[in-house]
């Protein structure tokens, strides 16, 4: 298959690949999150594509982009008022929601679950492409099962060259961490995801939220599981990666005392100099969490390579924006983190 290169920024694009869509293709989407891989949601062969493209496991459900909170009731029934106020405050953004399924929405795309997740994004061609092909867009993160989610179109072309219909190339992502999903299906909301909408944010709104297990901790196999897709292995290079924390110098002694050729350093900017010799890769300023989200999967896709051994990594600290770049770092170190201070004692 010849995979078209579609930019964002050509008037003709949201026509073309709204055309792909529509004759049940895959079509690679920006928004402000991540790369998605979009066929239409409500067509079963078209989403049987992407599982089949990315190597997903059938029982991890799809989100469905829609193009506005007046699609929600379309496919969701049950929803309650705070999905208007969230949607009102929030979308188009990095909030995904989840509320009871209407049958309109495939099995295939709910992962056979009574619920769907819907998520309106912050892209203009990607919500074009949405309304000309007049269905919502499955679309997970376009990256191959497992690997780094993609935050650039070549990225997207480094991991499905050949095997999509299109690319829309616009730009890399702004935020870099996927949505965060809120789970508004139960009695209580309950955080399944956390991303660029805080845990903070969401209280504003919703006062108390429950914030998943699988947020915090790596899952057993006898787990309940919410988001399917949080019981997979992810995010992670081939190398293991185990967090340091602690202050710059406890960690830097740690790192540069276990340090062995072919180990590389994930670390922030500002820490660069304090690691010369051991490979360093800076994903981002801890002065500014943003520049950390948005950088993170890149570095750990730089990082995603067969021939290092270990990888030692600097994880932000605090909440906002800080919780989401953990939650992802923990995830791709399987939740191993040493406390540098407690091994200098
Ligand atoms: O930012 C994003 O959300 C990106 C962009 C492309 O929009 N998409 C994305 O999709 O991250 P994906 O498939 O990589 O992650 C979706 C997560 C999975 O963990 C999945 O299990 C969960 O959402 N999910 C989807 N539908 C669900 C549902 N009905 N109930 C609970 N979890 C659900
Ligand atoms: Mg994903």
């Amino acid at each position: 298959m010849n995979t078209l290169y579609l930019s964002a920024e050509d008037p003709k694009t949201p026509a073309i690949a709204a055309n792909i869509i529509m004759q049940g293709g895959l079509v690679a989407i920006p928004t402000e999150t991540v790369y998605g891989l979009g066929a239409n949601g409500l067509d079963e062969t078209a989403v049987a594509k992407i599982f089949e493209a990315k190597g997903r496991p059938q029982d991890n459900p799809l989100i469905l982009h829609i193009s506005g909170p007046e699609q929600i009731e379309l496919f969701c029934h049950h929803i309650p008022q705070s999905a208007y106020d969230l949607a009102e405050k929030f979308w188009p953004g990095p909030l995904t929601m989840v509320l009871p399924a209407r049958s309109i929405v495939p099995k295939r795309t709910t992962g056979n679950l009574d619920t769907v997740a819907v998520r309106c994004p912050d892209s203009d061609v990607t919500r074009e492409i949405i309304r000309l092909s007049g269905v919502p867009l499955a679309a997970p993160s376009a990256n191959i099962s497992g690997k780094p989610s993609t935050t650039t179109a070549k990225h997207v072309k480094y991991d499905h060259d050949g095997r999509i219909d299109a690319i829309v190339d616009g730009g890399p992502c702004r935020v870099g961490v996927e949505s965060t999903i809120i789970d508004l299906s139960g009695e209580r909301p309950r955080l399944l995801r956390p991303g660029g909408i805080t845990p903070e944010q969401l209280s504003e709104v919703l006062g108390e939220i429950e914030v998943d297990k699988a947020v915090t901790s790596q899952l057993g196999k006898d787990d309940v599981v919410r988001a399917p897709g949080m019981k997979y292995r992810h995010y992670a290079p081939t190398a293991p990666v185990v967090i340091v924390s602690g202050s710059r110098e406890a960690a830097a002694q740690y790192i540069r005392a276990h340090f062995t050729p072919g180990d590389r350093v994930l670390c922030f900017e500002e820490e660069l100099s304090l690691y010369e010799g051991c490979d360093p890769l800076s994903y981002g300023m801890e002065a500014d969490v943003n520049t950390l989200s948005a950088g993170l999967f890149a570095a750990l896709r730089e990082l995603d390579d067969a021939s290092i051994h270990q990888v030692y990594a600097r994880c932000p600290v605090g909440g906002g924006v800080a919780y989401a770049v953990q939650n992802r770092l923990k995830k791709a170190a399987a939740f191993h983190v040493v406390d540098a201070e407690e091994e200098a004692k």
